[in-house]
């Protein structure tokens, strides 16, 4: 059934382990999804991003999600709206049945200028009172995501900034989430460690320096009672990136945030985990390799096949890395 997401986090919180949020755009996705969640009796997050809207429409999204609750009536399944740059985008996704959604007012309505701390909080009160009164969750967010040196370098989280800002400064401070979550009353709290969107997130293995594990301790510490999540929390797997080159693929060097430090901040109070990335590279690598080894193939459920179970099996690798199998 459709559930809401203060739920499934409570559980999560009260048990000790963490739920992965998928970002799905299309069906193969969603499919993927749904039997890995099936065959290790986990909760469901999955979760449509502002690209994803544009990609396949909001309908189609919300379609193909309640598609997945009819066929697995015992799966418990969150429909998420990711990264909402408005009050607007909010409403809307309520309008269509959403069960929860993140206000993200961390930048502007424009989605690149970072915003005031009163906006953030202005905005995120706005939505939270909309949203509780029809029981719907609400995640926000506070401090900037993306590093430095990706934000500098006009990444895929596309937010400017200027030449005397420093890493720490981008990071969530912990007294300023403490009067956040008094102000707003949200659910969630998306934070800024040191993470970005993308497959582009670290140059090398990240250390503590550029990937702030420990500072999730001093937050959780100031606001127990909201749930902590990380977004851009792919792992970007060696493994997959060296498939994508093998089969013609051309990605540069690059790491994402390592399965054992998503442990640490799971033990730490993180208990939602974004990951998009990881089931792109998984499909692309699937694919690639299927179109080398069948030039002659051209129908999509020919290679949209191994994709699928590619996804799939990433996602149950997360779901037993983070402690959710069997947790449904
Ligand atoms: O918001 C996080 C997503 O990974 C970004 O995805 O390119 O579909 O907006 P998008
Ligand atoms: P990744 O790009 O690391 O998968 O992050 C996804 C995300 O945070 C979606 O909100
Ligand atoms: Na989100
Ligand atoms: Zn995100």
């Amino acid at each position: 059934p459709l559930v809401s997401m203060r739920q499934l986090l409570d559980h999560a919180a009260e048990n000790g382990y963490g739920i992965p949020a998928f970002n799905v755009n299309n069906l193969e996705q969603v499919q993927a999804i749904m039997a890995a969640a099936s065959e290790l009796d986990a909760p469901v997050i999955m979760q449509a991003s502002a690209g994803a809207r544009k990609y396949a429409g909001e309908t189609f999204l919300q379609h193909l999600i309640q598609a997945a609750v009819d066929s697995y009536p015992h799966v418990p399944v969150v429909m998420h709206q990711d990264h909402g740059q408005s009050p607007a985008v909010c409403i809307q996704a309520m309008r269509l049945g959403f069960s929860s959604v993140m206000m993200d007012g961390s930048l502007e309505a424009d989605g690149k200028t970072i915003a005031s701390y009163d906006y953030n909080v202005a905005v995120t009160k706005d939505v939270v009172r909309m949203a509780h009164a029809i029981g719907v969750t609400v995640e926000g967010e506070l401090g900037c995501l993306g590093s430095l040196e990706t934000m500098k370098g006009d990444k895929e989280d596309g937010h400017g900034t200027d030449a005397t800002m420093t890493h720490d400064q981008l990071l969530t401070d912990p007294e300023q989430a403490a009067d956040f979550v008094k102000q707003t009353q949200l659910d969630a709290l998306a934070i800024a460690i040191g993470t970005s969107h993308g497959a582009y997130k670290f140059t090398r293995k990240p250390t503590g320096d550029i990937l702030a594990i420990e500072r999730i301790k001093e937050i959780n510490r100031r606001i127990p009672n909201t749930h902590l999540v990380m977004h851009g929390s792919s792992s970007v797997p060696q493994d997959l990136l060296e498939e994508i080159r093998k089969y013609g693929g051309d990605m540069k060097e690059t790491y994402g945030v390592p399965v054992e430090e998503i442990q640490t901040a799971i033990k730490y109070g993180v208990r939602k985990i974004n990951i998009d990335t990881d089931i792109r590279l998984a499909m692309t690598a699937a694919i690639r390799k299927f179109f080398v080894e069948h030039p002659g193939k051209f129908d999509p459920r020919e290679y949209l096949k191994p994709a699928m179970q590619a996804a799939k099996a990433i996602c149950k690798q997360r779901y037993e890395q983070f402690g959710c199998a069997g947790q449904a």
